[in-house]
């Protein structure tokens, strides 16, 4: 069975094709035939080897990918689950090792897979878990009543977007940064008022909430630039860990998606969403296998809007 992977961490070029052992789905599990998974900045973390300490204990190939689409085949003996075999599902993936979505089977936890959104193809299920459970972690630990004002920065990409399109079936008010270029597009996600991304993100949103807002989602990873958006004993939730500055009682809270790990609840929550519109799945470019590096260099590149995809 095939995958991508690396076998030493470093540049694109490392991605490649590894022939992969055959995996059965054990009690609890399902097995998925996946045909779609995504390409996220966590990926060129994975093959770049920044967290090559706590996969220092783990032999290669190192398969990246957090997010798979995909049709079951396989139902471990005595898996309590409303899904069965042929079923169209998607499932946020924890990589560890060679257990990455980047391969054209995988085995997972039965309460990770939820059936995937009604009349749309692999490639956009696979966009929205990994994602969408992020942003609506954010959003839980924010926790702000509907009519408060959430800001949103990066928010043309693909967490952000997501970020407001949830804030606003939440019912809150939204304020997200845009270039003039992703200006519309960021409109048409929902936001309420678009101010002009840039290193002075905290004076534009103050120009349109001039107390500050009651929470802000740093999709941008601006961190102490965005901060000072934030009304006193506000709310920040970082993507990357930033655990803030402490000041005016603001709370900092550190959103890391894999602690919804095993939220089937909440990924068929986002499913009927989509289902329902509230969520667009955006799907930038669809690559084959082999082609793997060409969607890491168009990632890191920069002002990629919407997905690349993987199909298998
Ligand atoms: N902790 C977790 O569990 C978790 C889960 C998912 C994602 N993440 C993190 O969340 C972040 C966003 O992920 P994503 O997939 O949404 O990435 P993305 O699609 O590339 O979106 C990031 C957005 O931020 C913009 N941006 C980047 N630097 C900026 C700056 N200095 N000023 C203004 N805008 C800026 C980007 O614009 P350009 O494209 O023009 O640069 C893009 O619109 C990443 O750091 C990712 O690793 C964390």
């Amino acid at each position: 069975m095939r995958g991508v992977g690396v076998l030493e961490f470093g540049g694109p070029e490392q991605l490649q094709i590894v022939d992969l052992p055959e995996v059965h789905a054990g009690a609890g599990e399902v097995r998925v035939r996946v045909h779609a998974a995504t390409v996220n900045p966590t990926d060129t973390g994975l093959r770049t080897g920044s967290r090559a300490v706590s996969m220092a204990q783990i032999e290669p190939p190192y398969i990246p990918g957090m997010d798979a689409a995909g049709v079951i085949d396989e139902v471990g003996p005595g898996t309590v689950t409303s899904l069965a075999v042929g079923d169209l599902v998607m499932a946020m993936v924890i990589p560890g090792g060679s257990h990455g979505a980047y391969r054209e089977s995988i085995v997972l936890a039965a309460d990770s897979v939820v059936r995937a959104p009604e009349g749309v193809s692999h490639a956009e299920a696979s966009t929205l878990p990994m994602n969408g459970l992020t942003a609506r972690q954010s959003l839980d630990q924010l926790s702000l009543q509907p009519g408060k004002t959430l800001a949103v920065t990066g928010a043309a990409g693909c967490y952000g977007g997501y970020v407001v399109q949830l804030a606003k079936a939440d019912g809150l008010r939204v304020i997200a940064d845009a270039s003039s270029a992703d200006e519309q597009l960021v409109r048409d996600l929902g936001a309420d008022v678009v101010v002009p991304r840039g290193n002075d993100i905290a004076d534009q949103i103050r120009k349109v909430a001039p107390s500050g807002v009651d929470g802000l989602a740093d999709g941008a990873v601006q961190a102490e630039l965005a901060v000072g958006a934030v009304r006193d004993g506000g709310g920040f939730a970082s993507v990357r860990g930033w655990d803030g500055t402490g000041e005016r009682g603001i709370i900092f809270y550190r959103t890391m998606v894999r602690d919804y790990d095993h939220r089937s609840d909440l990924l068929d929550g986002l499913r009927q969403q989509a289902e329902a519109g509230a969520i667009t799945l955006r799907v930038l470019a669809t690559y084959r296998a082999e082609d793997v590096a060409q969607a890491h260099i168009r990632l890191e590149a920069g002002g990629t809007r919407g997905r690349c995809v993987i199909l298998f």
